[in-house]
């Protein structure tokens, strides 16, 4: 394990997986005949590092789980003896064939909208016609048409829309996403939100991690009012907040904080209120203007700053210096969001993995800027349009994703004792998980050891 850690320990919202580890058909899981196996083992990835899979290479690799946890990955005989050594019976192993695929960690998307009734085609096609996304929002559409939907749907609704969906993510190779509150903007509909994401995360396999977004935008009933950001700030922190702490289910807060949404005061305000009551806290920082996102961001300590498609010369360097103080905050760029708005602007990725800072990558999954489930998706418009390699894109949708949750030393790489979290492509190296456009690579997922996804 790399010096760093057990930074994000002390950060980390309450320890805990909420979510049910689905049973497993055995005691033991045995991958046979990987052709590669990208570890990401050794830490946190930042500069020259994030480039860097620790690869084993093949072929004839295996990778052995002893309930629920990675016990081996190397040579089959080198696997073998440490089965033997630890006393492992042989027939307590499942075994799965790679047939010559790499073998990875399972995907963690640590920025997702999973929760929301509806869709926004509609504002889709507005922007092709020149409307700006604030300008939308600004005449009551975009997320308050997704708020009005939310309200209006009955819980079954919102939990079926957002099962499909997280299946469909788990199909895609994601174990482990984050997923926010945000379509409610009152107390009701927020816990209803977060109670939603509960149940999922219960249920599994998907580990999932709940984020209290109330400060995603000002609700309509609101606006008009003489301080309308103001007067909804102070019902977050005073009425919002305090509710979804007692709930409980939340382990992070998060803010859109964005010149015409919430300032920086606003978003110190609440992320520092949600901090006393024991949130972890993360933020949407600079993703259409430089707002000062990213200059808080560093400030309060965040896991993570997300977007950063538009940061201020000051904001870079800030998490510059986040990252050499040995507390980095993770940059986690959501590139299909850029390329969803037509942005043509993408987040400096080259630019903050020279000064030093982790960078993640993760897919937005909301109905208004990034309707997609797919890691995979996001990793190809990453190495598109963010100039990433292969290995940066993957590194930033793995062990460095676990470390913008605060779960580094959990899961996020393939190193003995970490979460049995793994995928098996139909491909033989990184490189072409995102090549292959558009197309799902997935062979067979398995979470905390257990088979839970297996393509012909
Ligand atoms: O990350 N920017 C704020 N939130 C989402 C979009 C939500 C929406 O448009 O519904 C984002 O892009
Ligand atoms: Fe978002």
């Amino acid at each position: 394990m790399g010096p760093l850690h057990g930074f994000d320990s002390d950060r980390a919202a309450p320890a805990g997986d909420p979510a049910t580890p689905p049973a497993r058909a055995s005691r033991g899981l045995l991958i046979e005949r990987a052709g590669a196996v990208a570890t990401f083992a050794g830490g946190l990835r930042r500069g020259a590092s994030q480039r860097d899979p620790a690869t084993i290479p093949g072929p004839g690799l295996s990778v052995a789980c002893w309930e629920g946890r990675i016990l081996a990955a190397g040579t089959a005989g080198e696997v073998e003896r440490r089965i033997i050594e630890a006393g492992h019976p042989r027939d307590a192993f499942e075994r799965i064939d790679a047939a010559g695929g790499l073998v990875t960690p399972g995907l963690i998307d640590a920025h997702t909208h999973l929760v929301f009734a509806g869709s926004r085609e509609a504002e889709w096609q507005l922007r092709a016609g020149g409307a700006g996304y604030l300008e939308i929002l600004a005449a009551g559409g975009g997320i308050l048409s997704t708020v009005a939907a939310t309200r209006a749907a009955p819980d079954e609704e919102l939990e079926s829309g957002a099962r499909r969906r997280l299946d469909e993510m788990l199909a895609h190779g994601t174990t482990t996403a984050e997923a926010k509150s945000g379509y409610g903007l009152n107390v009701a509909t927020e816990l209803r939100l977060l109670s939603v994401l509960g149940r999922l995360g219960r249920r599994g396999p998907v580990r999932l991690l709940p984020t209290f977004l109330g400060a995603h935008a000002v609700p309509a009933e609101f606006r008009g009012r003489p301080d309308a950001a103001g007067a909804y700030v102070s019902n977050v922190i005073e009425e919002q907040l305090p509710a979804v702490a007692e709930q409980g289910i939340a382990r992070f807060c998060d803010v859109f904080c964005e010149a015409g949404v919430f300032d920086t005061d606003q978003s110190r305000r609440i992320l520092s209120a949600a901090r006393d009551l024991g949130l972890g806290i993360r933020l949407h920082a600079d993703e259409l203007a430089p707002s000062g996102g990213a200059e808080l961001a560093a400030e309060l300590g965040c896991l993570s700053a997300d977007h950063l498609a538009a940061p201020s010369e000051a904001g870079i360097d800030a998490l510059a210096r986040s990252a050499r103080s040995g507390r980095p905050v993770v940059a986690t760029l959501l590139p299909a969001t850029s390329w969803f708005l037509a942005k043509h602007h993408f987040a400096p990725a080259r630019r903050l993995i020279d000064a030093g800072v982790p960078v993640a990558i993760a897919t937005d999954l909301n109905p208004g800027t990034s309707p997609t489930v797919s890691l995979q998706l996001a990793m190809s418009v990453a190495c598109l349009e963010l100039g990433l390699t292969a290995a940066e894109a993957l590194a930033g949708c793995t062990v460095n994703a676990a470390h913008a949750l605060g779960l580094g030393s959990e899961i996020g790489s393939i190193e003995p004792g970490k979460g049995a979290d793994l995928v098996v492509w139909d491909v033989p190296n990184l490189e072409q998980i995102p090549y292959w456009l558009g197309s799902n690579l997935v062979r067979a997922v398995a979470r905390a050891g257990a088979v839970v996804v297996s393509r012909p």
